[in-house]
């Protein structure tokens, strides 16, 4: 083992420190920071500074990268559109998993194509500490969205190997499946199945996208899957991971407006999503006088107010509730909706609170529907997910490597959800916020300056460094 760089572990102690001083003499983590570094740890400050110029990020190669993993779309550039299972999607999944390769990774892939490239540890046993994002990009959406969190993350990973930093628990990045919903109307499809999701496997086996091609059927086609409809190979044994850490845009204007480089998340909002129609009898706009109708489209436009109000109710900013989806049936001008369909999402990051406005949208529905003498013929409650919370260690580690590089940082919620959300059933996670431009995401004008995205990575593998030597 040669050590080029053998003070670079000192700039990671004062995240243990506090755990190690008081068992210096037999603890074996201060002793495998010793062997490696060649220095007792209360060295004097003068090589944290040292190590810390070691951590450079090659932002030309990375913005390159960026640039050439946008180019494999199906929609023209600016946009991106990379949707699961596609060629382009596929040749993408092949540029990845190369670039893993020319980092020295070890790559793996799962029965649904989430792929792992792991930097073996010098005690490969431990639990490994892992990061990573998607690629799947939803029509006509930009090229920096999850895509800053898997070529970060393989950036990170070169990072440290610059240094000469050699981790102690394996380090791993993990592209996911699908975060996005867009062909199979399922988010997060990679990390909800890595979090053992016995519903989804189920759910899977017989899921078709909008042309009626199967799931199962189109992941053979990308050779996943192969000779298994029961995808439970997928789940995380428990302890796999003693931490997972994203890196992703903020897709929110607040770093940018404030001038702070770096977001540490300490929540994911809980979402919830629900689906439900109303059926009445329909009719023609001029002959059915107004007493005898059942309007269905009215039943809709009621609920849509009730969600606001039932939102705002709460008392807290942080509950929000969208109806994203209305639609009437016959869709006619001249003909009373005899039939409304309405998608609906609610969000908080106190999930009881989130409950209640759900159980206030169930009981609206019913009455609305009493009221208006029409049928609520499905109330369906799609997902209502839990919310996640950042761990505390990993908090510190992230605070700590800002701090440490001198980069402003703020602590906040991510009221999007990520692949984290589900990441933290089987793991401690964290997520590391950089600004983007307006806040603009899912479009083409979204943005992230190399600047931006060198800090975050720059965060992200002195966090990885400080996890693996825990
Ligand atoms: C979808 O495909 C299945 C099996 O191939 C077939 O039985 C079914 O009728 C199809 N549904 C539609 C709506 O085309
Ligand atoms: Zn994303």
């Amino acid at each position: 083992m040669t050590l080029r760089f053998p003070q670079f572990p000192l700039l990671l102690l004062c995240f243990c420190c506090s755990v190690i001083i008081a068992h210096r003499d037999e603890d074996p983590v201060t002793k495998t920071m010793e062997d490696f570094s060649g220095y007792p740890i209360d060295e004097p400050h003068s090589f944290f500074q040292k190590s810390l110029s070691l951590l450079s990020v090659d932002t030309e190669s990375l913005q390159k990268e960026i640039d050439e993993l946008a180019a494999f779309s199906d929609t023209p550039a600016p946009s991106v559109t990379r949707i699961l299972y596609t060629e382009k999607d596929v040749l993408a999944r092949r540029y990845i998993k190369n670039l893993m390769g020319l980092s020295g990774l070890s790559v793996r892939e799962d029965a649904v194509g989430n792929i792992f490239g792991r930097w073996d540890g010098h005690e490969p046993e431990l639990p490994a500490v892992a990061t990573g994002s998607h690629i799947d990009a939803i029509p006509y959406s930009g090229k920096y969205d999850g895509v800053v969190g898997v070529l970060g993350a393989i950036e990170a990973i070169n990072v440290l190997q610059r240094s000469g930093f050699r981790p102690r628990r394996s380090l791993e990045v993990i592209l996911f499946t699908s975060e996005e919903p867009t062909r199979f109307g399922i988010s997060c499809l990679g990390s909800r199945l890595l979090a053992g999701s016995e519903v989804l496997v189920e759910a899977l086996k017989t899921t078709v996208d909008a042309q009626n091609r199967s799931f199962l059927d189109a992941a053979r086609s990308a050779e996943y899957a192969k000779d298994q409809d029961d995808l439970s190979s997928v789940f995380l044994k428990k302890g796999t991971y003693s931490a997972f850490v994203e890196l992703h845009i903020e897709q929110g204007p607040l770093l940018e407006e404030e001038g702070i480089s770096i977001g540490i998340v300490t929540a994911i909002a809980a979402p919830a999503s629900i689906k439900l129609e109303f059926e009445g009898n329909g009719g023609h706009a001029g002959a059915v006088l107004m007493p005898h109708r059942n309007d269905a489209g009215l039943a809709a436009a009621e609920l849509a107010l009730a969600v606001e109000k039932h939102v705002l109710e709460s008392g807290s900013i942080d509950t929000v509730g969208t109806v994203g989806i209305l639609e009437l049936h016959p869709g006619a001008i001249n003909s009373i909706p005899s039939k409304s369909h309405l998608e609906i999402d609610t969000r908080d990051i106190d999930e009881q609170r989130r409950n209640i406005v759900i159980e206030k949208i169930q009981h609206s529905a019913s009455k609305i529907a009493i009221d208006r003498g029409v049928r609520l013929s499905e109330f369906k409650i799609i997902n209502q997910d839990p919310p996640a919370l950042a761990e505390k260690t990993i908090i510190g580690a992230m605070e700590a490597a800002s701090k440490e590089l001198n980069l402003k940082h703020k602590l906040m919620i991510s009221r999007a959800y990520h692949d984290s959300l589900f990441m933290a059933r089987v793991s401690p996670m964290g997520m590391i916020f950089i600004p983007c431009y307006k806040g603009y995401s899912h479009k083409p004008e979204e943005y992230a300056s190399s600047q931006d995205i060198a800090n975050g990575v720059k965060v992200l593998a002195l966090t990885l460094a400080k996890l693996s030597l825990h």
